[in-house]
């Protein structure tokens, strides 16, 4: 072949292979080109849509999922629950669970243990780990995290929230939901917003002060919409104003896609839809639920009735709709679908992973809190224990089934009697019941009390149960006392040895009237699979304890604002003013000077630490300008430990009516070997100053003087410097 028959051919295959790659790329449709912009793929997405399609795509087509575009192979819309395991698959048109055999999850601990540990990496790798549960079943959402405020110890759904504070709960979102979005893969940040209450959550209408509603109630969603981005959020089943939630003009349009300019899918809670008119033009997205009008009416199947089906169609023909308002719709579930399931970089996930076990355990090793501990009761070393009692059925009763979303099939779950007998393999173990549960009989208190006795050691097991009006979500608790007459026997027990811990599984605060009386105290949660692996190590030494109480620990209700000045649970008409405003949790206790049983930010270790030469820099001296405090801790004990160091700020009042003494505006987490000194420092911007002025719908902040507090919590200040704003 000569050289130019040569040149002529190889030009020829040059050709015909760019001829075949043009038409390639002229054959793939801009939205299945996972390269182009997402915006582009959803404008062309968009307009190859029918109205059929459109409809369709926005509401549910099974109990959790919506239809995707088949005709366009775009995926359904998968949502799972919750925030701390992924429930098992449920029957198409039904909560209960479609007996799938290769759906048992990692059981997480409650969110409240991850607030208790005041640590975002833990939260990252939180997220991180259950994102990869959630994209290895394939689910598009995940329904959480839960970020209502902890405004009353009854709240039935405590545990599934990080908290009273809004700092505290945005600090640890935003690590947790970028963690999950990693795998691609949607938080739902739930439930937006002012769902503080299960009891009465359908028709409560909440009133409540601007201030309140966004320095207390708000910044979680900001932070987890904004400074995350999570990809959507849920509608609560409140009332704000008079509109709920899921179709609530003020809180999804004038403040989440107005103010905060947010671009992703309000979802319904399932069923919190209820007016047609108000969920096409007020904020809402994508519609689940159950039957048509709430959560107990209607026909199996109903989906085609929901306020974003039938209906919402005949109105876009008759032109009484603008297809516009479809549109937006479609273009944020769109935007969602590729973000995710859509997206090229949608890793593959993983399952019950040896990682995802060791993730569960050490987020519970990292949120248990050591409450109390006289003596030094605490850690029993195994070498040192020979004879040692155990009581309670909470040792032995799996926390797994809720009846409700919270709901898991644990591939395996390690109960806290299970971890002590592996943890003291050498001691002889008698375990007793102690209180009677349902039919699980129990001894007779005085042979437990002999027991007790006999005992080198004795440890109780008690707590609140997945149990309606227990922690359990749709009611409330009547009152903060432990159920089955475990008072009781924790009560029968004080005295009779002095080797004595309580452990505490709850995930809320519970009324502790034995609490002078008994040595030592653990708030134990609910920590999932990994429960009595975690519960143990701590009980033993294994692990220095170093969690502390993300809520105020109240001694009674009458030390809680939402009860003493809120009218919780509101009125005959079910209308609830927040009188309490933004005196939630500390802020109560502190301007009240009430003494809870522990306050806020408590929480001991095994080690003690010592804080010294508290001081404030400036980095900047403009608007933004930035402070770091810092302070000297040392830990002045044998073992090494974590302390968690807080920063909270005391504003002057100025003209504002009331403003609380202090608020959390930082605080590090920090790792110090026996004997070690380090120099933990604390940033803080201008934005930890600031109020939210209502005449002027902003955020401000007065000149005058501040103090910046270091604390070991809310109640133990350990020094303070004052600094000036002009
Ligand atoms: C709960 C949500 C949950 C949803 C789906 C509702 O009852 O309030 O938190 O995600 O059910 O199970």
């Amino acid at each position: 072949m000569n050289q130019l028959l040569k040149n002529v051919l190889t030009l020829a295959a040059v050709v015909s292979v760019s001829v075949v790659s043009a038409q390639k790329k002229s054959a793939t449709p801009v939205y299945l080109n996972e390269d182009a912009p997402i915006e582009q793929r959803v404008e062309d997405a968009l307009e190859r849509m029918t109205l059929d399609e459109k409809v369709a795509f926005i509401h549910a087509q099974s109990k959790f999922s919506a239809p995707g575009v088949p005709r366009l192979g775009i995926p359904e819309v998968w949502c799972t629950d919750s925030s701390h395991g992924i429930r098992e698959e449920c029957a198409w048109d039904k909560w209960s669970g479609a007996e799938w055999t290769n759906d048992a999850c990692t059981a997480f601990p409650g969110l409240v243990c991850l607030a208790a540990s005041w640590d975002p990496e833990l939260a990252s790798r939180y997220g991180v780990a259950i994102g990869e549960e959630a994209r290895y079943r394939n689910k598009t959402v995940l329904l959480g995290p839960g970020l209502n405020i902890y405004r009353t110890p009854l709240c039935g759904r405590n545990h599934e929230y990080m908290g009273e504070d809004p700092y505290l709960v945005s600090t640890l979102a935003v690590p947790y939901i970028k963690g999950v979005q990693s795998n691609g893969v949607a938080t739902c940040a739930k439930h937006f917003a002012l769902n503080n209450q299960e009891q009465r959550r359908h028709s409560t209408d909440v009133e409540i002060s601007d201030r309140a509603l966004y320095e207390i109630y708000l910044p979680a969603f900001k932070a987890a919409t904004v400074d995350a981005g999570s990809w959507s959020i849920m509608g609560a089943y409140m009332k704000y104003k008079g509109e709920y939630c899921c179709h609530n003009q003020y809180l999804l349009d004038d403040i989440l896609k107005g103010e905060w300019g947010w671009d992703g899918v309000v979802i319904s809670d399932w069923g919190g839809v209820h007016d047609t008119h108000q969920a096409i033009h007020h904020g809402l997205d994508l519609e689940f639920g159950t039957w048509t009008d709430g959560l107990s009416q209607g026909k199996a199947n109903a989906y085609d009735a929901y306020h974003l089906a039938d209906t919402l169609k005949t109105l876009v023909k008759a032109g009484k709709v603008s297809e516009d308002v479809l549109d937006e719709k479609v273009r944020r579930v769109l935007r969602m679908v590729f973000r995710t399931t859509m997206s090229k970089d949608r890793p593959y996930g993983s399952f019950v992973s040896p990682e995802h076990s060791a993730a569960a355990r050490e987020i519970a090793q990292g949120g248990i809190v050591l409450l109390k501990n006289e003596n030094k009761v605490l850690p029993m070393r195994p070498a040192e224990v020979k004879k040692l009692l155990v009581v309670g059925d909470v040792a032995t009763a799996s926390m797994m089934k809720s009846g409700s979303s919270t709901t898991l099939k644990a591939k395996y779950e390690i109960l806290p009697l299970d971890g002590i007998k592996a943890a003291y393999p050498n001691a002889e173990i008698t375990y007793m019941r102690g209180y009677e549960v349902d039919k699980r009989k129990a001894e007779p208190l005085k042979d437990v009390v002999e027991a007790a006795r006999e005992a080198d050691a004795v440890i109780v097991f008690a707590g609140l149960y997945y149990k309606g009006g227990q922690d359990a979500e749709g009611v409330d608790r009547k009152s903060m006392e432990l159920p089955y007459g475990q008072d009781k026997v924790i009560e029968a027990l004080c005295g009779v040895n002095p080797n004595y811990a309580v452990v505490m599984v709850s995930g809320t605060g519970v009324a502790m009237p034995w609490k002078d009386k008994v040595p030592a105290i653990v708030q134990g949660w609910h920590c999932g699979s990994e429960a009595g692996t975690a519960l143990a190590s701590v009980l033993t030494g294994e692990v220095n304890p170093s969690g502390k109480l993300p809520y105020t620990y109240y001694a009674s209700l009458d030390q809680c604002g939402a009860h003493v000045l809120g009218d919780y649970p509101g009125d005959k008409n079910h209308h609830q003013v927040y009188r309490d405003d933004i005196f939630v949790g500390y802020r109560f206790i502190d301007r009240e000077g009430i003494k809870p049983n522990f306050p806020f930010g408590h929480g001991l270790s095994y080690t003690t630490f010592e804080y010294s030469n508290v001081r404030i820099n400036r980095t900047k001296g403009n608007a933004n300008s930035k402070w770091v405090v810092s302070v000297d801790v040392t830990n002045t004990g044998d073992v090494d430990g974590k302390e968690i160091v807080q920063l909270y700020v005391a504003a002057p009042k100025g003209k504002l009516n009331a403003r609380a003494v202090k608020e959390l505006k930082g605080y590090n987490k920090v790792a110090l070997k026996a004997g070690e000194t380090r120099t933990v420092e604390i940033p803080m911007d201008f934005s930890s100053l600031a109020y939210f002025d209502e005449a002027m719908h902003d955020w401000n902040v007065l000149a005058g003087e501040y103090k910046a507090l270091i604390g070991a919590s809310s109640q133990d200040i350990r020094g303070e410097v004052a600094f000036e704003v002009k």
